[in-house]
């Protein structure tokens, strides 16, 4: 099953309403949320009480993607949103097991990322607990960069886990994702894909931007 998760953080900020209407109306599956901190990532982008707006003006579940150092705060925080996932970095904690096991104690789906430069072979052993694991397609912490093909290898070897140990465990990719490469991560193996720039300045639109990654990734899965 492919899933598209239009990032907001591509969208015009004076009108986030229409940009949320447009991806709901647009069919998406996931309303990705990037919260950065200024300290994980050098920038900072909005938090919980701008994603609790976001929440009153769409059904579509969100999904939380947190860029920064004190995870476990912030999943306090996001916690009451009741988003359907919500994913951390890796390289954020000492110990992904606790934060893991608190994240899923909640009734929400654990997420757990890796930047380009950590290998995904610590996160094999996460799989049974996770709902979503993330391979960062780009340095996190802006929109808008290309992408890193260098980085399907770390798709296939996830996907590869994940199909052999049967877990249900969605695989997505966030970062440079847009027409001319999403078949690359699909065909690797990934099954859940961020886009912000590619759909909130698609020159159709919205929702044809969300169709067209929609249609690509389906045919090269
Ligand atoms: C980057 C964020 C991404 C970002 C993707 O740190 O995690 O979700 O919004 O933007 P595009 O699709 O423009 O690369
Ligand atoms: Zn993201």
């Amino acid at each position: 099953m492919i899933r598209i998760a239009p990032s907001i953080l591509a969208a015009d900020f004076a009108r986030l309403g229409d940009g949320v209407a447009a991806a709901t109306d647009g069919g998406a599956d996931f309303m990705h949320c990037d919260i950065m901190d200024g300290s994980f990532v050098p920038a900072i982008s909005y938090g919980h009480d701008l994603v609790a707006t976001v929440k009153r003006h769409t059904e579509v579940p969100l999904d939380v993607h947190l860029m920064v150092v004190d995870p476990s705060a912030q999943v306090d925080l996001f916690a009451p949103l009741e988003p359907e996932i919500i994913t951390f970095h890796l390289e954020a904690v000492d110990d992904p097991t606790p934060l893991i096991r608190k994240i899923n104690r909640l009734g929400i789906k654990a997420g757990v990322s890796v930047k380009p430069g950590t290998p995904v072979e610590p996160l094999l052993e996460l799989l049974p607990d996770l709902g979503l694991v993330l391979v960062m397609t780009v340095e996190p912490g802006a929109g808008g960069q290309s992408f890193m093909e260098d980085m399907m290898a770390k798709v296939k070897a996830l996907a590869a886990a994940i199909r052999e140990g049967g877990h249900d465990v969605m695989l997505q990719v966030d970062g440079g994702i847009s027409a001319g490469t999403v078949a690359a991560a699909a065909a690797a193996g990934a099954d859940t894909f961020v886009a912000g720039t590619a759909v909130f300045r698609h020159p159709d639109g919205v929702a044809a931007a969300i169709t067209e990654l929609r249609r690509l990734a389906t045919s090269h899965a």
